[in-house]
């Protein structure tokens, strides 16, 4: 069965565009974890920012406490985020490249380039008792060296395949790259997952994709979220009003 990761940072990013610097404000992104996982999510994944924008490190804790299926930390291969990591103890982080200027992580970590530095990371995590995925384009060089950093996953960039699918010739070319980058990773022993940018309409044919355990999903789920329920909050509002004296 493929699983569902709801990635919950957006409700945090909609807090700290009212609340930002206060100790508490709504939307809160621990009760929407705790919403998905009800609703039947698999895990719930939040990206613990070097700048803090939106998750903040009271919400990361109180998930640490709530989350009853798993939690996955995104988080950049940084000292102080591996430090807190190896205290929070999730079930499993996901290493991601992360620049300030980026509204969210726009490209696969480099691998390769960073092999050293993410291999002490990965071993880390391992004596910790936490997995490791590694968020990688899908790209063959990537896959080969995240195969032998002997971590647990990779996490396939679906950002190329959601820009290019409303072509019919990009979105068949990106989604014959990620089946040979599937097939390859689980060939080296990998499991699979795959995430960015996936929506309630490029997210079907995707299932031809192979090997795929888990997608992690953030944006779409969440603005879904206001369309169907705008209705209802209206009508609660609504309801505040009535019986005014005047
Ligand atoms: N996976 C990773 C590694 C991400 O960085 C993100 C974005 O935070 C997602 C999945 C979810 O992407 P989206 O919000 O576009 O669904």
């Amino acid at each position: 069965m493929l699983k569902l990761g709801v990635n919950i940072d957006h409700v945090a990013t909609l807090r700290e565009a009212r609340y930002r610097g206060q100790p508490q404000g709504e939307p809160d992104p621990v009760l929407a974890a705790q919403i998905s996982e009800a609703a039947g999510a698999h895990g719930i994944t939040a990206h613990l920012r070097e700048d803090r924008r939106h998750i903040q490190d009271r919400d990361i804790w109180r998930l640490r406490e709530v989350v009853k299926t798993r939690l996955n930390l995104e988080m950049a291969n940084i000292p102080a985020i591996v430090t807190l990591a190896l205290k929070l103890k999730p079930e499993i982080v996901c290493l991601v490249p992360e620049k300030r200027m980026e509204v969210t992580t726009e490209g696969g970590l480099d691998v390769v380039a960073n092999r050293a530095s993410l291999a002490e990371t990965c071993r880390q995590m391992r004596d910790a008792g936490i997995e490791v995925s590694l968020f990688i384009d899908p790209d063959e060089r990537q896959i080969d060296a995240s195969a032998r950093l002997g971590c647990e996953f990779i996490e396939l960039h679906t950002g190329q395949y959601a820009r290019q699918f409303p072509d019919a010739a990009g979105r068949e070319q990106e989604l014959a790259r990620l089946t040979a980058s599937a097939r390859q990773a689980h060939a080296l022993g990998l499991r699979v997952n795959a995430g960015h940018g996936l929506n309630y309409h490029n997210l079907t044919a995707l299932h031809q994709v192979p090997h795929l355990v888990e997608l992690n999903i953030g944006h779409s789920i969440i603005s879904r979220a206001i369309t169907v329920g705008l209705g209802t909050a209206v009508a609660e509002m609504l309801r505040l009003l009535e019986n005014y004296p005047g």
